[in-house]
């Protein structure tokens, strides 16, 4: 919660009194869920779980609502923030706002005012873009062949409609010339990516010509940009807004303003890599669908989704690029807990040409037979690993370990060790002993004695020291500042970090730095192996506690610090006691080290 724009802490109380007293759950929740009253008690179907029978209930006096089924509870914000997927204090705020209460603020610098205006300024004009692209194709002449297109793909006009798509007509300035006769700043048009300069002479001209037009919208259907599709076979195919301070790829999943309720009702999201994509699979029926721009999934792409439902499917195409984008998108979203299945589309077509090909039904029962996360990878192994020869074996059998080590079941975990041993003509006690060396964690010989200990999962949490956990505190920091990262590296070097796939991040983060780049970077999630990326993920998710960021950075600098001091410590003087051994007079010298990082050990305590 932004405490940063409050003056005190009293007038941020008193803000908040004001607000609560002014606010009546019961005809919140009324204004979002039907309800009937019993005695003192109101009930309806929770909106926040699917369920025909209501277990939701209202206590106005007591001014909170609970969920039997689901067990979401709370008051009136927690109600507010839950339905409307934004955090407890903006529902205060979005109240306050609702009432006419005014925020306390501190006063803003002439920098931030600016800004405001700018990115305020940014949303009008790309919603009179996308009225304009859409007028163009709904209601003129010049949307004549973007109406063809659209028919020929068998969108029909009431999608035109739902995604209010458009067309950008066959000409270079339409769209310039039209704006900057309603009074739209020449710089606008420029810093919002909808024209470019004139090379040689005077002016502007039109970035999106003769091609049809899909509006990007934020997860609050505010639009940030816009794809534009070529007619015809020529390139670039697609055309994008360029990152603009509202439009940030890695942060902006398509469709999400629409799916976001669908998410939350069927518990899990379906990713679909084509704009077209989520279109077609939307108008199909299936509305809980949302597509990457173009780039691969991102840790932020997982966290966003990962606050509607706990589960997300991937529906990629299904060539070879595709296959290998699933995969990468896999290894993001474990680390994560979260749960993945992977939809297959038969014969190489995408989604949009598979629903086109064998109709809304055919494509609904491909998602009810999605593959679990295992399954799929199992597959994919099996398939894209030689696995004829010994080294062929042991690459593919170590491609698996770290799904294996992810599955909570005994029963499961036994069935699939059990399948990859048959499938690689592997001794099953290999698997054994392989995940088990991967796992760091004894295993127990077999199922039967298995299913009384613990699952692998937790078993491998328990080894989730806080030293990793400081790990990934650093990790996210230095992911979001360049600032931090170099902070972090003059406090230890980063070859010091312990734990292998941090390393590996920080030294690729600090790489990107140096190239002047920064961790939003495209090459990023090429760099990293599977397990790096997986522990990024869920570094970028992880529950802070009631920690700050900087709070919970300081101690994490602290943790890793000592860490690295006592490494060093220990070093030193397992060094003094061979060269005293040896009679080397040079084990002094390597005692007084030892004990100055003693020093600075015992000093750090008091910090
Ligand atoms: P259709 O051919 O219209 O069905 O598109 P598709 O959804 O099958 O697209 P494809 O699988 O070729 O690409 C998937 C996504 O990658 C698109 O939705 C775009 O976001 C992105 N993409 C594809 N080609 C280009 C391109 O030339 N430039 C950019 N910037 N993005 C592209
Ligand atoms: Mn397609």
């Amino acid at each position: 919660m932004d405490k940063g724009i409050f003056m005190h802490r009293e007038e941020l109380d008193e803000f908040v009194e004001q607000v609560t007293a002014r606010t009546d759950l019961l005809q919140i929740v009324q204004s979002y869920v039907p309800l009937k009253r019993k005695g003192n008690r109101y009930w309806g179907c929770c909106p926040f779980h699917g369920e025909k029978t209501p277990s939701f209930s209202v206590v106005p006096d007591k001014g909170f609502f609970y969920c039997f089924g689901c067990h979401a509870g709370g008051n009136v914000f927690k109600f507010l923030s839950l339905i409307e997927n934004i955090s407890y204090f903006e529902a205060i705020k979005l109240q306050a706002e609702k009432l006419g209460i005014p925020l306390p603020r501190r006063q803003k610098s002439p920098q931030e005012i600016a800004r405001d205006k700018e990115i305020a300024d940014l949303r009008k004009v790309n919603e009179m873009a996308r009225d304009f692209f859409h007028n163009c194709l709904t209601l003129t002449r010049l949307g004549e062949p973007g109406k063809a297109y659209f028919a020929s793909r068998s969108i029909s006009a009431e999608t035109i409609e739902e995604f209010k798509l458009g067309f950008a007509p066959h000409a270079w300035d339409k769209l310039s010339t039209a704006f900057l006769k309603r009074g739209v700043k020449q710089e606008l048009l420029l810093s919002g990516g909808l024209a470019a300069e004139r090379q040689n002479g005077e002016g502007v001209y039109d970035r999106f010509r003769n091609r049809i037009i899909i509006p990007i919208a934020d997860e609050r259907g505010r639009v940030v940009g816009f794809g534009g599709r070529v007619l015809d076979d020529s390139t670039p195919k697609y055309l994008n807004t360029p990152e603009t301070v509202l439009f940030n790829k890695r942060r902006i999943l398509f469709g999400l303003d629409r799916a976001g309720r669908a998410i939350k009702q069927a518990g899990y999201a379906i990713v679909v890599e084509g704009y077209m994509d989520a279109i077609s699979v939307f108008s199909a029926g299936v509305k809980n669908v949302v597509a990457s721009l173009g780039t691969a999934f991102t840790p932020e792409h997982c966290k966003l989704l990962l606050r509607y439902a706990p589960a997300i499917y991937f529906c990629y195409d299904s060539d070879d690029a595709g296959q290998k984008a699933t995969i990468r998108a896999l290894s993001i979203v474990q680390g994560t807990g979260a749960s993945v299945r992977v939809i297959v589309v038969p014969d190489g077509k995408d989604p949009d040409e598979y629903i086109r090909k064998h109709g809304a039904e055919a494509f609904q029962q491909l998602v009810k037979k999605a593959l679990p996360l295992v399954e799929y990878r199992l597959q994919y192994v099996l398939k894209h690993f030689e696995h004829d020869g010994l080294e062929g074996k042991v690459k593919a059998l170590h491609a698996m370990l770290p799904v294996l080590t992810g599955i909570r079941e005994p029963a499961v975990l036994g069935e699939y060790i059990k399948r990859l041993a048959q499938a690689l003509l592997l001794d099953e006690g290999i698997v054994r002993d392989e995940l088990r060396r991967f796992g760091h964690q004894p295993l127990p010989e077999d199922n039967s004695s298995f299913t009384q200990r613990e699952p692998i999962r937790q078993a491998v949490r328990h080894t989730d020291t806080a030293l990793q956990r400081a790990g990934r505190i650093v990790i996210r920091l230095a992911f979001q500042d360049a600032g931090i990262l170099q902070h972090f590296a003059a406090m230890m070097p980063l070859t010091g970090i312990g734990d292998r796939a941090q390393r590996e991040i920080l030294l690729a983060l600090q790489e990107l730095a140096e190239q002047g780049k920064n961790s939003n970077d495209t090459e990023l999630p090429n760099k990293l192996s599977e397990e790096a990326m997986a522990e990024l993920s869920r570094a970028m998710v992880e529950d802070l506690g009631v920690l700050s960021e900087t709070e919970a950075y300081s101690n994490a600098v602290r943790v890793l610090r000592r860490a690295y001091l006592n490494m060093r410590y220990v070093e030193h003087s397992q060094r003094a006691a061979e060269l005293a051994q040896q009679g080397d007079e040079a084990y002094v010298a390597e005692l007084n080290q030892a004990q100055k990082i003693k020093d600075e050990m015992e000093a750090l305590q008091f910090e």
